[in-house]
């Protein structure tokens, strides 16, 4: 479980989180329905480490560890997953190598005994990743989303979560940028990949992704500050009315 308690974070003495106070249950799906500009990237960029936030707490646990106490990488193990907004281009880093690294942590990660997989053995490996996600092989030996289109670093992201299976996904308007056919099929995607052994916490600006995920509770941000909670049996009374709520 991640569970905030009156977070406030602010950078370049702008505040951007006031006081916040979430809860994310393993298991459970969620939507943080926040809009424009309310501190939902600045929520999640800070829950996997931003060397710029300053930030006030009175506790911030994952799984029973302090979260504020972990690095980055830690944090990354312990199986908290950011697909970011806006997917950073990485010059100099190849993608196999990139895969093959985080694949070889998490893999050790859960067992000392097991054995990294050489470069070799892992361009076979993940051969059938490949192919389930439509991704030429070629993209391999490119760098690490340069150049890729939107749908492209949608796929490597989606690549990333089969690899590792995180636990806690945090998926940043992973909707956004993409036509119709593309949302449906990482829609569809995303279904697959939500089990019970995870929990996903949706940002988005639309409810298009719902008809697709179930999700348990739903959150309302405005103006810096969670301003309602909803559980999913009221999901299509907010699609109706949020918006002139507000
Ligand atoms: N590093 C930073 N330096 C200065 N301002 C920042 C920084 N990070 C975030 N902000 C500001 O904090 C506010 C909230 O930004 P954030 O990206 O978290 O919003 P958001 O809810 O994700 O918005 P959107 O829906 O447009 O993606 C914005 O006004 C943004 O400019
Ligand atoms: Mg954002």
């Amino acid at each position: 479980m991640i569970q905030i308690k009156d977070l406030k974070v602010w950078v370049a003495d702008k505040e951007i989180l006031k006081w916040v106070s979430i809860d994310f249950e393993i298991w459970k799906n969620y939507c943080l329905l926040w809009k424009n500009w309310s501190g939902k990237s600045t929520l999640s960029a800070f829950l996997m480490w931003h060397p710029k936030y300053e930030y006030i707490s009175w506790e911030i646990q994952i799984d029973w560890n302090n979260l504020l106490e972990l690095s980055p990488e830690d944090r990354s193990k312990a199986w908290l997953f950011l697909s970011f907004q806006n997917v950073p281009e990485i010059k100099g880093i190849r993608l196999s190598e990139y895969l093959r690294t985080i694949y070889n942590i998490h893999l050790k990660n859960t067992s000392t005994e097991v054995k990294e997989l050489s470069p070799f053995i892992f361009k076979r490996f993940i051969k059938k990743y490949l192919e389930e996600l439509h991704i030429d092989d070629r993209f391999l030996d490119r760098e690490l989303n340069v150049w890729f289109s939107g749908w492209e670093k949608r796929k490597i992201e989606i690549l990333q979560m089969k690899l590792i299976w995180p636990k806690y996904i945090i998926l940043d308007e992973i909707d956004s940028w993409l036509d119709l056919d593309a949302f449906r099929t990482i829609a569809e995607m995303l279904k697959q990949l939500s089990s019970e052994n995870n929990t996903l916490i949706i940002i988005t600006h639309y409810f298009k992704i719902l008809d697709y995920i179930d999700v348990d509770k739903v959150y309302v941000m405005k103006d810096w500050n969670i301003i309602r909670e909803w559980w999913n049996e009221l999901v299509e009374e907010i699609k109706d009315k949020w918006f002139k709520d507000l």
